[in-house]
């Protein structure tokens, strides 16, 4: 199985008590668990890390460029302003993909925008719960397709 960096960002281990209309209900360790039985039907040993802080962030991905075959992120709000974690994922040099519980093309402007979409392969938005399927299913079509 390959391992596969799980990286959530601030507030995400607030789901479940976070605003249903965008996050549904969900928790994270539920969250979690559906990514981890998810990935292993795709040959992944998914090893999830969530963090409030950006330095921690930062840290696990600079440690998982040590084994893992890619990752998929889902920042919070720091997807929206971390240049420095833009950064990481850039030297982490492996496959990225972004995922996002809501829909953040609908909501506030400043929303939009993805400061980590560029060090991305793939993105996806909006699709609650089942996103975070879909994100691993992408990770596994780029590596399927990059050469060893
Ligand atoms: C989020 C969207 C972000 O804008 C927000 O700050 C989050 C969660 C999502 O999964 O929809 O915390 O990344």
């Amino acid at each position: 199985m390959r391992p596969v960096l799980l990286l959530h960002g601030p507030n995400l281990n607030f789901l479940g008590r976070r605003d249903a209309r965008h996050y549904g209900t969900i928790t994270l360790t539920e969250l979690e668990s559906k990514a981890r039985a998810w990935g292993r039907e795709l040959g992944f040993d998914v090893q999830a890390f969530q963090s409030n802080h950006e330095g921690q962030l930062i840290d696990k991905v600079q440690e998982a460029a040590g084994w893992a075959a890619g990752a998929v992120v889902n920042a919070g709000a720091l997807s929206h302003t971390s240049y420095a974690l833009h950064d990481a994922l850039l030297d982490f040099d492996k496959p990225v993909v972004e995922v996002h519980l809501s829909n953040v093309n609908e909501r506030e402007p400043w929303r939009k925008i993805s400061v980590l979409r560029p060090a991305c392969a793939a993105a996806v938005e909006g699709r609650g719960a089942d996103g975070y399927r879909n994100a691993l299913q992408a990770l596994a079509r780029i590596l399927a397709a990059a050469p060893e």
